[in-house]
């Protein structure tokens, strides 16, 4: 499994950096907007330069197929081309994937909101393909049924696509994609926060220690073997 962060938030991605088994970090243009206006290429540099050899996302704005490759290119002149661009699943968008892909270019294929968009994608050579969780749920689509289908066409077809679910907010929708099948998940620190915020882990945390100071009298191990010298 596939851990990524949904953030552009550097002070976020240098703290779960540290913690989690990350594979990379994803964006698009509202992620983006939340850190306000910064220097948009320096900004991801940093990025690129804190998380090291995990993947770097990162989504196109234009219109048309021929925009998007613009775009493309822009982003990997300045990025490299270990990037991975990102590209909705709209008419332009599939035309620009495909010729992406006739290049060799990394590319993430984003906001799928149907097993079609989904199939499309997975058709035409997408490294990875991100359905929108929740958004679908929203719209009362059955996320866990594409997912699963998504899966299930990639193993029939013996695809080299990854399924990088995405759009969660809450950490029972994350179990529920890995169950039906996603090679990845992308998600805020904020659902990343939730799975250790449990209260009851930090009692039995808590419960082990009282414990182990009560058995010992002192704070660690360390302190252990420094009380028996
Ligand atoms: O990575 C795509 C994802 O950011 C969309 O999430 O929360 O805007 O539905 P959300």
């Amino acid at each position: 499994m596939e851990f990524m962060l949904d953030t552009i938030n550097i002070e976020k991605i240098r703290y779960y950096q540290s913690i989690l088994p990350l594979s990379g970090v994803t964006s698009n243009p509202s992620i983006i907007k939340k850190e306000r206006k910064i220097d948009l290429f320096a900004h991801f540099k940093e990025i690129k330069q804190l998380i090291g050899k995990a993947s770097l996302h990162v989504q196109v704005v234009g219109e048309t197929a021929e925009e998007i490759l613009a775009d493309a290119q822009v982003i990997m002149d300045h990025l490299g081309k270990d990037i991975f661009i990102k590209v909705p699943v709209n008419e332009p968008g599939l035309a620009a994937i495909k010729q992406l892909k006739a290049k060799g270019v990394n590319v993430t294929a984003t906001a799928i909101y149907s097993e079609m968009q989904g199939y499309l994608a997975i058709a035409a050579g997408a490294d990875y393909v991100a359905p929108y969780y929740n958004r679908m749920e929203n719209l009362n689509i059955d996320a866990v049924a594409i997912i699963k289908a998504l899966a299930m066409e990639i193993e029939r077809t013996q695809s080299q696509t990854k399924i990088l679910a995405a759009s969660f907010k809450n950490v029972a929708q994350v179990n529920q994609a890995c169950r039906q099948g996603a090679h990845s998940i992308t998600a805020s620190p904020d659902i990343f926060a939730q799975v250790f915020g449990m209260p009851s882990i930090h009692r039995a945390v808590t419960d082990f220690k009282k414990d182990w100071e009560e058995t010992f009298g002192v704070k660690d191990v360390k302190a252990l073997e420094e009380s028996e010298q």
